[in-house]
């Protein structure tokens, strides 16, 4: 085997994901919130059905970017992804790796500011922040600001390793938002749910 195909091995690369990882969890472990990336079982649930119709998406703490791979492996184009990622190791790594899609460091508690989309454009938001680790007040930043990028009809999907779904009921009913369970993904380390959230149809 040569240098060249050592380094583009796909068993390399997880393996050097999974150490970054690491290496960001001792780093921070309260913002990274897992000591492991998501698994490839995980990453097609939380993107199943998607396709580019439901697209431009946005991406909130892509990581090291599982998920933002599932997204272009369901079709959706670069250049029709942007991800919001807080820490700065993590955002350079992946703006390095994915140079068609944009990359933008930051807080995702902004995100209704920072989509480069232009406000109620989004088609998705896939969220993989640690939501059970935010004060409710961010994750009401979070959600609204999440729902006033989106269009009326867009989805915001989220990632839990609790029993029920992250974001408590007061701040579901604030936003005008309903959740429901689309997965549960057993082969996740940890076991994990996605959840699938959006705005509420109420009768006229
Ligand atoms: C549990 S990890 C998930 C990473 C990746 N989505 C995955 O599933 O493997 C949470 C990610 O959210 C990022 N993060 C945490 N707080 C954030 C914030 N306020 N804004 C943007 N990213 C944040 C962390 O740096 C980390 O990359």
């Amino acid at each position: 085997m040569t240098r060249h195909e050592r380094l583009t091995d796909p068993r390399d690369r997880h393996f050097s994901a999974a150490l970054d990882f690491g290496r960001e969890w001792l780093r921070a472990p309260l913002r990274v919130g897992a000591v492991a990336p998501s698994g490839s079982a995980l990453a097609r649930a939380m993107t199943r059905g998607l396709s580019d119709e439901d697209g431009p998406v946005l991406e909130l703490g892509p990581g090291t970017g599982v998920f933002t791979a599932a997204l272009l492996a369901r079709g959706i184009p670069p250049e029709r992804i942007a991800a919001i990622e807080l820490g700065e190791h993590f955002a350079v790594a992946l703006a390095r790796r994915l140079p068609r899609v944009t990359v933008l460091q930051g807080d995702a508690a902004r995100v209704g500011r920072l989509t480069p989309f232009g406000a109620g454009q989004a088609g998705s938001v896939v969220c993989g922040l640690p939501l059970l680790s935010m004060p409710p007040s961010i994750v009401l930043r979070i959600l609204a600001g999440g729902f006033a990028a989106l269009k009326p009809d867009g989805q915001f999907r989220l990632f839990t390793y609790g029993p029920k779904c992250p974001v408590p009921a007061p701040i579901l009913d604030r936003v005008g938002i309903v959740a429901r369970r689309a997965a549960f993904v057993p082969l996740n380390i940890p076991p994990a749910s996605v959840y699938i959230l959006k705005r509420e149809v109420r009768a006229a």
